[in-house]
């Protein structure tokens, strides 16, 4: 096995497999039809061409195929539904939801900008500190927001209403208007098939969140120019394969090899899935600190929303399993999810406190890291009052890279070849209501 494969499957979260991605160097290998290294054509042709080792078609072949297999999501009984996703969609539009009747969830994850807002951080009823993220191919997620605070796409759906400077709202607020407001009633009862329980406002709240993530599970990215030159690669189809940029191969070839993207950005999502530390300052403008993943841990294990709480619909509790074995670690600290790069290029601005504005200043960023601004960027472990001071987390992978400016260039090219250029069975037209405006309650309530 190379030294790539190993650290990268050092790197590879255990529950991998249920994304349904390969779990192991042999099967990563074994997925390289011999045609992708068949008998070089005449090398007058190539000499202009960037060509690829086997071992790098093996690391570019593991960015797919996309879309992934869509697993079934057991802690969300609706999950699947095609009538909870719908009636998801006009929840995910409805201002009512918030406290002030202004906000919704669209008003930050707003369709037409790739379900983000452009803002550096997010704006609702106050001023949030992290950056809104994207709500597309959440589904394939096992950690949600930035600092993996919550554990499934229905309790990351429950997360803004508490939040005052997001809606503001409450369990109790959610749950009175679904039972007093005839289509949001009705849609429930359709959707659960009972009316809302009148006293339970939490697991109204709970069915409420499951509603909005099978309409958010319906929202993954299409296809893009990358994919179609990785599934080129696989079937040993040179001509389509030469129609992919030459700045965006070489750009490929940083984002695998010297560049060690891929060590963190792997997998068709280019993520594995869990957190990192990359540079980005803890202590924020206003001279307070984001913890990351170390305060999300915390606050994963004390939701009563969590898959391991009783509003997870999966009985035998296997989804639960990485959330009952996350530890509290010290190397937690100052970290921050590690953001899927499908339809990056449409998301600006970057990182969790969205302090990077462009791609091109996200790779100058890696192209200059050192160890120097990774210690300024998380001085000193977070302790609570009263706790030791734990020692600093060594061991970044990181190291500055020196990019010349046609390198940024060729990786800037590449990760733009990972925006979607048309529709796929894969991804359905932007739904009917998705518009940044609020809608009107449902006219035809059902009886
Ligand atoms: C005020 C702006 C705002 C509103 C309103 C809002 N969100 Fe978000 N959303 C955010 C921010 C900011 C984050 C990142 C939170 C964090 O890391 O702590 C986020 C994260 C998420 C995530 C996790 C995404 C990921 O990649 O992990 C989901 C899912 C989500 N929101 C769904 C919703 C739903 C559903 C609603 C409506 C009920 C909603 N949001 C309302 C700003 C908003
Ligand atoms: C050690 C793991 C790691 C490596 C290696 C790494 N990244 Fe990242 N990347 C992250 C993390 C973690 C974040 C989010 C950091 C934050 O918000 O504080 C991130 C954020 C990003 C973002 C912003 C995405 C968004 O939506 O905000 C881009 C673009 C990106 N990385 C590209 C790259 C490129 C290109 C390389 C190689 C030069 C690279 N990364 C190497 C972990 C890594």
């Amino acid at each position: 096995m190379n030294g790539w494969l190993r650290m990268a499957l050092s790197r590879m979260p255990a529950g991998w497999a249920r994304l349904g991605m390969a779990t192991g160097a042999a099967a990563v290998l074994a997925a390289v039809p011999a045609a992708a290294f068949g008998a070089a054509p005449d090398a007058a042709a190539l000499a202009a061409r960037t060509t690829f080792t086997p071992d790098e078609v093996a690391q570019i072949l593991q960015h797919g195929p996309w879309p992934p297999r869509r697993l079934p999501d057991a802690s969300n009984r609706v999950a699947a539904s095609a009538r909870a996703a719908a009636f998801g969609q006009r929840l995910f539009f409805d201002t009512r939801l918030s406290s002030s009747g202004t906000i919704s969830c669209a008003s930050c994850h707003v369709p037409e900008f790739q379900w983000t807002d452009r803002r550096p951080t997010a704006t609702g009823l106050g001023d949030a500190e992290r950056n809104t993220p994207s709500v597309a191919n959440t589904r394939f997620n096992r950690w949600f927001g930035w600092a993996g605070a919550t554990d499934s796409l229905w309790a990351a759906s429950l997360r803004p209403f508490a939040d005052t400077r997001e809606m503001g709202s409450s369990e109790r607020h959610v749950a009175a208007l679904v039972r007093s407001q005839p289509d949001l009633e009705c849609g429930y009862r359709q959707v659960f098939g009972q009316p809302p329980a009148a006293t339970e406002d939490d697991k109204v709240l709970a069915d409420i969140g499951k509603a909005l993530a099978a309409f958010q599970a319906t929202l993954v990215t299409g296809r893009t120019p990358f994919d179609d030159f990785r599934d080129a690669l696989a079937r040993g189809d040179r001509s389509v394969q030469a129609r992919y940029p030459e700045a965006a191969k070489r750009g490929l070839r940083l984002f695998i090899g010297r560049g060690q993207c891929s060590l963190c950005h792997l997998g068709p999502q280019f993520s594995n899935g869990e957190f990192d530390q990359v540079g980005i300052p803890v202590r924020r403008a206003d001279g307070r600190f984001d913890w990351g993943r170390y305060d999300g841990i915390k606050a994963v294990r004390a939701s009563r929303f969590s898959l391991l709480g009783r509003f997870s619909d999966d009985r035998k509790g296997s989804t639960g399993e990485s959330t009952r074995r996350v530890a509290l670690t010290v190397e937690a600290y100052g970290q921050f999810k590690v953001p899927g790069l499908r339809n990056a290029a449409l998301t600006a601005p970057y990182m969790h406190d969205g302090s990077i504005a462009t791609l091109t200043s996200v790779v100058r960023h890696y192209s200059t890291i050192n160890d120097e601004k990774l210690i300024l960027a998380a001085p000193h472990p977070h302790a609570e009052p009263g706790e030791e001071q734990p020692e600093r987390p060594t061991g970044s992978v990181l190291r500055t890279l020196n990019l010349g400016e046609r390198e940024i260039a060729d990786l800037v090219a590449f990760l733009d070849t990972l925006t979607e250029t048309r529709t796929g069975p894969n991804r359905r037209p932007l739904p009917a209501a998705a518009s940044a405006r609020p809608i009107s309650p449902d006219p035809r309530p059902c009886g």
